[in-house]
């Protein structure tokens, strides 16, 4: 096999190294003389420790640092270390990542239940790209420097995370280029205000899992460059956002029963937005009007009124996306909970487009909604009905029924797709 291999450009070989776990790439040095020391070339480090024989992990760490000591790459494109069994130690972790540091790395991508980071990871000169995502809460115990400069560093992406946020402030401060950050807190500390003052900042995700913690604190974005905003998991906070310009899209998503009115208070902050999908959330106040919406998805929806509301409070809407999650986990009503306006919505009159909407195996009165559409919606190009879970035959009454019903738009397509579990 290795000679066929060896044919191979050694570029491409390379490649193939780099694709490979770390492990397999360093077992090719027994291929034969020309493989001995190949792999040391190799810019991709890829570690994953399952931690299931903790005896082991010692020579694990080991080992990861003789193929950094060993490595002769001018750059490591990406070190990625997964160590999932709870007996490491940070101070093995961060010995770790400094030699990465030294090796001149641009992504880290680290997972352990113990975390501590070298000085030098905080001036690194070649990091684009940190990923950290802890393990087990309670050992959330890196501690951010005072002085942090990471001149190329765009994209930020740490999970779970527990300790003081302050740690947190304090790193995106030193990043002047970052222009994705994705966070999520797993508790709430009493620590006041957050303010995100981030002039790069494109991207940004925030995901908040603490469901007990009622401290409410104002979450104030100053990010004048924002083109997307995630929201996800439960609020306790206000949003206060001082400059939506750049704002297309937003994506916000409730846990299950974690409804509040701060969700409203956010979908009226971000109503400006062209791009919107809504997870999970339900609201007791009517809309606001939506003056650019263009597309929105709306997933795990139980009330068909809300629909209703959304048609009649965007104008300008293009497209609409219905995923019927909720059918699979709550009890199906027997009858169509689709309300249908009092005047025809005027984005059917004049702007949609394209509705994909999905079935699910029960919601027999479903189709009430695609015929209101066809019926009434002018311009319609496409209708997408996605059957969830349906048998052969019940796709095939679905199918018929919906090809009979009447269109008002003349050039109006419908495809149909089956999605089973
Ligand atoms: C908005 O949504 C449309 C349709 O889903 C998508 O093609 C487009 O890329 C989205 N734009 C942004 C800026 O998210
Ligand atoms: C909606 O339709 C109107 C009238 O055809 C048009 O002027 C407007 O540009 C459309 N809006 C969008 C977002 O395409």
């Amino acid at each position: 096999m290795s000679s066929r291999l060896n044919r191979l450009p050694e570029v491409i070989l390379l490649h193939i190294l780099s694709l490979m776990p770390t492990k397999s790439a360093v077992q090719t040095s027994i291929l034969s003389k020309s493989w001995r020391y190949r792999w040391t070339l190799v810019t991709n480090l890829d570690f994953y420790y399952n931690g299931r024989h903790p005896s082991d992990e010692r020579s694990f760490i080991k080992f990861v640092a003789r193929v950094l000591n060993s490595c002769k790459t001018s750059q490591v494109k990406l070190f990625r270390l997964h160590l999932l069994c709870p007996q490491v130690r940070s101070l093995c972790v961060s010995k770790l990542i400094d030699k990465a540091v030294r090796l001149n790395v641009h992504e880290l991508d680290i997972v352990s239940p113990k975390l501590d980071f070298p000085l030098s990871m905080f001036t690194c000169k070649t990091l684009t790209k940190l990923r950290i995502r802890h393990k087990f809460n309670h050992y959330n115990n890196w501690v951010c420097p005072s002085y942090v400069y990471l001149p190329c560093l765009k994209t930020i992406d740490i999970a779970r995370y527990s300790s003081s946020i302050i740690n947190v402030f304090k790193l995106i401060h030193g990043c002047p280029v970052l222009e994705s950050l994705s966070l999520e807190i797993a508790k709430r500390n009493n620590e006041g205000d957050y303010l995100f003052n981030i002039p790069t900042l494109k991207r940004l995700k925030l995901i908040f899992r603490s469901r007990t913690n009622n401290v409410i604190n104002k979450v104030v974005l100053r990010v004048p460059n924002l083109e997307y905003l995630f929201v996800g998991g439960v609020l306790h906070s206000l949003f206060v956002m001082e400059d939506l310009s750049s704002m297309v899209g937003a994506s916000i998503a409730c846990y299950k029963g974690m409804v509040n009115d701060m969700w409203f208070e956010l979908l009226n902050e971000i109503r400006g937005v062209q791009n919107l999908s809504i997870q999970d959330v339900q609201f007791t106040s009517a809309l606001p009007t939506f003056p650019n919406m263009e597309h929105l998805e709306l997933k795990g929806f139980s009330q068909h009124g809300l629909i209703t509301q959304f048609l009649d409070s965007c104008p300008e809407l293009k497209s609409l996306c219905i995923d019927e999650v909720v059918g699979r986990f709550f009890k199906k009503p027997k009858q169509s909970s689709w309300i249908e306006p009092k005047l025809v919505p005027a984005c059917m009159l004049t702007n949609l487009t394209t509705i994909k909407c999905s079935i699910s195996r029960g919601w027999k009165c479903d189709i009430k909604f695609p015929e209101y559409v066809l019926g009434n919606a002018e311009v319609l190009k496409t209708v997408t009905i996605i059957g969830e879970n349906l048998c052969l035959e019940e796709e095939n009454r679905l199918c018929a029924k919906l090809l009979e019903l009447p269109r008002v738009s003349r050039h109006c397509k419908i495809h149909f797709r089956s999605w089973k579990k």
